[in-house]
């Protein structure tokens, strides 16, 4: 089997660049962007920036990187952020709030990963000799581990109220944010006006090889230059993967729900086999649970791989599918068939 025959529905970050974005990269423009002269760069930021209504914005090579130095930006040592428990900050970014920014997350219990202001405000810490201070609500839209559970903007205008009753900064994970508004019916300004910065992802839904971004105010993104290039982030003619992210922004964002579509297609198929339960995705990212003792997850990734089809386990009973641009209606098919014969066993 050559990767072209395999439906890989592990994540949304394994899409491969089309020949297109390639002709977008080899053409693109480029300087040195730590010494700020990289034009593509540029453009980008700018466009970006638009896009989500913020004053400014600056490139980065990761997720992780862009959600760390917000969490730098906005917090001090000694103190602590709050962030939904099963957030992405908390668990996949290797304890980086207490490594580079010396900050204790606080996890709030949700039952379906949505943070609301309503159970949030317990967490945030009264002004109090014996207690440390609470500095910053981190929110996640898409939430990845609740299954690409949608925030909506409600709840967020919430968020940003609790934090404004505080004084406290909001910043946005919105690594599937493109997701998050394609399902609210909003615009990406819209569902990033409540927070103070939100990080965007290129490389996952959009397509892009690599490259993440912060936003914020001109002020914030000054600080967050700086941070950025003591994490190791200066790069240099970077416009080539700039060029990708525009390119994934011009054609890429549009055709979105289509994955929704599809990760419904396959939630629906397989919630109707005996042993499976899923809960109806909101967006690109399908959990699915195992009912049945006589397979392990580990198993059915293995039955589903011999098939063509590659899934994740994400627990000891739950697996996770993600639809994405280089899925297209046969590769879903192939999925609900691939699970209609593990039923049938
Ligand atoms: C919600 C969320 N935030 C942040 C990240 C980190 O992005 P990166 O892998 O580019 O560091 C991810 C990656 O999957 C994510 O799902």
């Amino acid at each position: 089997m050559t990767a072209n025959d395999i439906v890989d529905l592990r994540s949304d970050t394994v899409t491969r660049p089309s020949p297109d974005m390639r002709r977008a990269i080899a053409e693109a423009e480029v300087g040195d962007d730590v010494l700020g002269d990289d034009p593509t760069v540029k453009r980008l930021q700018e466009r970006l920036a638009e896009l989500l209504g913020k004053e400014a914005s600056l490139f980065f090579p990761s997720g992780t990187q862009a959600n760390q130095t917000a969490v730098l930006l906005h917090t001090r040592p000694g103190s602590e952020a709050i962030c939904e428990a099963n957030a992405h900050v908390l668990h996949y970014e290797f304890a980086g709030a207490a490594a580079w920014s010396g900050v204790q997350l606080r996890p709030v219990p949700t039952a379906d990963g949505v943070l609301t202001a309503e159970l949030a405000r317990p967490f945030v810490r009264p002004e109090n000799p014996h207690l440390m201070s609470t500095t910053l609500i981190c929110a996640e839209n898409t939430h990845n581990m609740a299954g690409g559970k949608l925030m909506p903007l409600e709840t967020l205008k919430g968020l940003r109220d609790l934090a404004d009753e505080h004084g406290l900064p909001l910043h946005l994970d919105g690594a599937r944010l493109w997701n998050a508004a394609a399902a609210a019916g909003e615009t990406p300004a819209e569902l990033a006006a409540p927070a103070d910065t939100v990080m965007v992802s290129f490389s996952k839904g959009l397509g892009a090889p690599i490259g993440s971004a912060l936003a914020g105010t001109t002020e914030a993104m000054g600080r967050a230059h700086r941070w950025r290039k003591r994490l190791g982030g200066g790069m240099r003619q970077v416009g080539i993967l700039a060029a990708a992210a525009l390119f994934a922004l011009e054609h890429n964002l549009d055709r979105i729900a289509d994955d929704h579509a599809r990760a419904r297609r396959l939630a629906e198929h397989v919630d109707g086999l005996d042993g499976f339960r899923v809960v109806p995705p909101d967006t690109n990212i399908i959990m699915i649970d195992v009912e049945r003792d006589d397979v392990s997850p580990d198993d059915i990734v293995g039955f589903l791989a011999e098939r063509g089809v590659w899934l994740l386990p994400t627990g000891p009973r739950r697996l996770r599918a993600v639809a994405h641009l280089d899925v297209d209606d046969a590769g879903i098919e192939r999925a609900c068939a691939a699970f209609a014969e593990l039923a049938d066993r």
